[in-house]
């Protein structure tokens, strides 16, 4: 049984740094929706976040918000490179958990908290908040009733112009650092909502000093024949657009595609169709409609949301991997360890 008495969702919060206070702004907002404990790695932190935002029970370690059997769900906002240990720790504990992106540092880490929660019968999703953005919905809608005809390409990029100086989390290694989990993450996402898993792809990067991807650029295939050309950048501001071209036409998605105010299809012969974001949705940014599909799919009795499931998640990670692996970025914790026997 989820929820209180009232039938509002009670979450928990893992972590306070940027997102997780973007996301408990929403869910303040939200009626059926309840922030009720927080964790972070100090308890110093955990009280002025508890403090900001009414929240009744702070935590200054993970165990304790995992443990928490009044936790309906707990939305996990770490750094990439620890997704795996907490939202392991919160369903091992028997909590669901919505996870942010890029949803582990790798596809073997992705394949782990996927088991552990089907082993549980636990709900877990990925925090990829564009595939629940109300005009992102009805973008792929279209497209899979064919208003474009067959798809032919997509092209997508995000690129941030920083400077993010070398201590930034986007510049860290040990963080999962670079451009390709952080933003990359999105144009890939974008790519495969609409054609699925690509069959193959190239890729090349610029790296920085510290091993992590300043800027990258991928071109996927598919066995249709279809290519996806991405691009994410943590050294230069890009125009963050989105195309869709298809046998019968295209879909420009201008300016901030994963969280669209509008975009134009284009179906060959007739005048553009410009399709607007009702109001109201809430501002664009919003993190609201991902937060309504996990309590709906709570509700519901889902263990995972058909809108961003969790197999879908994995063929991106598979992506992301395939990608590293080709322009040479391997973080920490994954570095081949020396055979001892053999020394
Ligand atoms: N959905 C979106 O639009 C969106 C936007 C931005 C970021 N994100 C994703 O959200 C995650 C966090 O990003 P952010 O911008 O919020 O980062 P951030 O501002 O650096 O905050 C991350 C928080 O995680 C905790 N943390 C820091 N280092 C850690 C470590 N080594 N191990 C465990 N916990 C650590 C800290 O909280 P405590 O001190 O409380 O432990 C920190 O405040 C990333 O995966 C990012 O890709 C998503």
């Amino acid at each position: 049984m989820v929820g209180t008495a009232d039938g509002r969702v009670r979450w928990g919060i893992l972590a306070t740094g940027g997102i997780a206070a973007a996301f408990a702004a929403d869910l303040v907002d939200l009626p059926d929706a309840e922030i009720v404990a927080v964790a972070s790695r100090s308890e110093e932190s955990a009280r002025a976040f508890a403090e900001r935002f009414g929240i009744p029970r702070a935590y200054g370690e993970w165990d304790a918000l995992a443990g928490d059997e009044d936790v309906d769900v707990v939305y996990v906002a770490t750094p990439h490179s620890a997704h795996r240990a907490a939202a392991g720790l919160c369903l091992a504990a028997g909590r669901n958990v919505l996870c942010e992106k890029a949803f582990t540092l790798n596809a073997r880490e992705a394949g782990e908290l996927v088991a552990l929660a089907r082993e549980r019968g636990l709900f877990l999703m990925e925090a990829m908040w564009m595939y629940c953005h109300p005009l992102v919905r009805r973008l792929k809608a279209l497209v899979d009733d064919g208003a474009i005809g067959e798809v032919r390409s997509v092209q997508a990029d995000f690129g941030l112009a920083g400077p993010f100086p070398p201590s930034h989390r986007l510049r860290n290694p040990a963080l999962g650092g670079g451009a390709l989990l952080d933003l990359g993450v999105y144009p890939v996402s974008f790519a495969q909502l609409l054609l699925g898993e690509p069959l193959d792809l190239v890729a090349k990067a610029v790296l920085s000093g510290e091993g992590v991807d300043l800027q990258t650029g991928a071109l996927l295939s598919w066995e249709s024949g279809a290519l996806a050309s991405v691009h994410c950048s943590i050294h230069g501001g890009t125009p963050v657009r989105a195309s869709v071209t298809g046998s019968r036409g295209r879909i420009d998605v201008p300016d901030g595609f994963f969280f669209p105010d509008h975009f134009v299809l284009h179906r060959d012969g007739r005048d553009p169709e410009e399709y607007r974001a009702d109001p109201a949705d809430g501002p664009r940014t919003s993190l609201r409609h991902e937060a309504n599909e996990v309590m709906r799919a709570l509700r519901a009795g889902e263990t995972e949301s058909p809108l961003v499931p969790l197999d879908g998640t994995l063929a991106v990670m598979r992506t992301l991997d395939a990608i590293r692996e080709r322009i040479g970025v391997r973080y920490p914790g994954e570095a081949v360890e020396p055979d001892l026997a053999t020394v």
